[in-house]
């Protein structure tokens, strides 16, 4: 069924959302986490936190943009039962966040189209130390950062103002079964390695030793991160669904195909790090400096695994960096009565500053200060979990039950029960604990 107009159909609705969520969280930081967190037992923490918090909160922001059927401000406004004008800044300042989450995207987005220069013209470092220092060398490289990221931010803007139909859906359409065909091909590679099955022990064995109060923690704010819950994303995204959309099915989906491409990468990776060498814990640098490295080594097959790979990563990316323009665009498109065109010059230019700030600070503008880092410390441990703390607190407190069971329409059965009271009680003490202590203050 298609909404008249500008809106997703069922298939674009899932596409678009697993494609914010499939994004550089689920290769690079993933992968990485796990590394840090002992494995198996991260992945089973991680998936039951997925299933009880990640796919509870985000049908807390379906509940909420598809009843209100405009951006957070207008449906947070509308829906609440009291204390309107809060909800609307509340509305304002998660949708605001994806922005801000965009303008250091675009940095990393930026960074992997050098990496496929790199590939395509045979450049990648042989050992790991030249492997580092062209990282380091791209990284403060500001000028051509500031060139591929301006692409990137003009391209992704454009999509973004063309609508939902004719910019997200399409792009989504095309791209989403494109990364899926890659990292499938990579994946039966992977397989033929000496470093497989070590890979499958790593990521399937569960050794309950490992697990500390961080390991639970850091699985929660991956939950997060990963789903692209807390800024108003899938709010927005929501908004724009055929009424009769069956939402539960459509979280199934989303869920199911981000853990999928977390999984897939995740033994992808780390079979060429236990076949060829390398530590599963490196860090951010595991797929850039240890895989880059790897695929150098591997001469031509190699090199067509790391355009291959780097493109799929980009176009993760691109499918991710798209949904974080959304949720301001149509906000800022339906309150200000102006078109989506003319919306996203408006946000273009703010967005393209504070790119610009982000990327001096990386060459060493503002002294030893790392503006990526402090946006992503901000975003990750601050304004992701209190966006998702305040969509749960509303779908709970302040919205009338009656249309929340409407927009659920049923689907949800006895199962109902649980999931109200999971967003009610559960889910805002949970995430006030996490957030606490990721903030070190309990
Ligand atoms: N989910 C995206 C990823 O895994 C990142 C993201 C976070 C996107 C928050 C939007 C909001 O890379």
């Amino acid at each position: 069924m298609k909404q008249s107009g500008n809106g997703f159909s069922n298939i674009g609705f899932i596409l678009a959302t697993a494609g914010s969520a499939v994004g550089l969280g689920n290769v690079i930081r993933f992968p990485f986490v796990m590394g840090e967190s002992g494995g198996g037992a991260f992945f089973v923490i991680y998936l039951l936190t997925i299933l009880f918090i990640g796919a509870a909160v985000m049908l807390t922001e379906m509940v909420i943009g598809y009843s209100g059927q405009a951006g957070a401000p207008s449906s947070m406004e509308t829906l609440s039962t009291k204390g309107k004008e809060t909800w609307k800044a509340v509305g304002w300042i998660m949708s605001g966040s994806s922005n801000i989450i965009f303008s250091y995207y675009v940095i990393l987005l930026a960074w992997i189209i050098g990496y496929i220069w790199l590939s395509l013209t045979g450049s990648l470092a042989h050992d790991p130390k030249e492997a580092t220092a062209i990282f380091e060398g791209i990284k403060t490289d500001m000028f051509t950062t500031f060139l591929f990221a301006a692409i990137v931010l003009a391209g992704t803007f454009a999509i973004v103002a063309r609508g939902i139909t004719e910019g997200i859906e399409k792009l989504n359409l095309i791209l989403m079964p494109a990364i899926l065909l890659i990292f499938l091909g990579m994946l039966i590679y992977a397989a033929t390695l000496d470093g497989f099955p070590e890979a499958l022990a790593f990521m399937f064995h569960v050794d309950w030793s490992a697990v500390t109060e961080k390991v639970v923690i850091s699985a929660v704010g991956m939950s997060f991160f990963t789903l692209s819950l807390g800024s108003a994303i899938v709010l927005a995204y929501s908004a724009s669904l055929p009424t009769g959309t069956n939402l539960i099915k459509s979280i199934a989906y989303v869920v199911l195909l981000d853990t999928a491409i977390a999984i897939v990468s995740g033994l992808m990776i780390f079979s060429f790090v236990f076949t060829y060498g390398g530590s599963p814990s490196a860090g951010f640098g595991l797929v850039f400096i240890t895989l880059g490295t790897m695929f150098a080594n591997l001469g031509t097959l190699g090199h067509i695994f790391a355009v291959a790979f780097f493109t799929a990563l980009l176009f993760a990316g691109i499918t991710s960096a798209v949904s974080m323009i959304e949720p301001m665009l149509k906000s800022i498109h339906i309150r200000f009565h102006v078109s989506r065109y003319r919306a996203g010059v408006y946000l273009a230019v703010p967005t393209a500053l504070l790119s610009t700030v982000v990327i001096l600070s990386l060459g060493g503008y503002f002294g030893t200060v790392n503006l990526m880092d402090k946006l992503d410390y901000l975003l990750s441990n601050v304004l992701l979990p209190l966006g998702g703390l305040a969509t749960t607190i509303f779908v709970g407190w302040f919205m009338d039950k009656a249309v929340v069971e409407n927009a659920v329409n049923g689907k949800l059965g006895m199962f109902f029960t649980l999931w109200y009271s999971i967003v009610k009680y559960i889910a805002p003490i949970l995430i006030l604990v996490v957030m606490l202590s990721l903030l070190g203050l309990i």
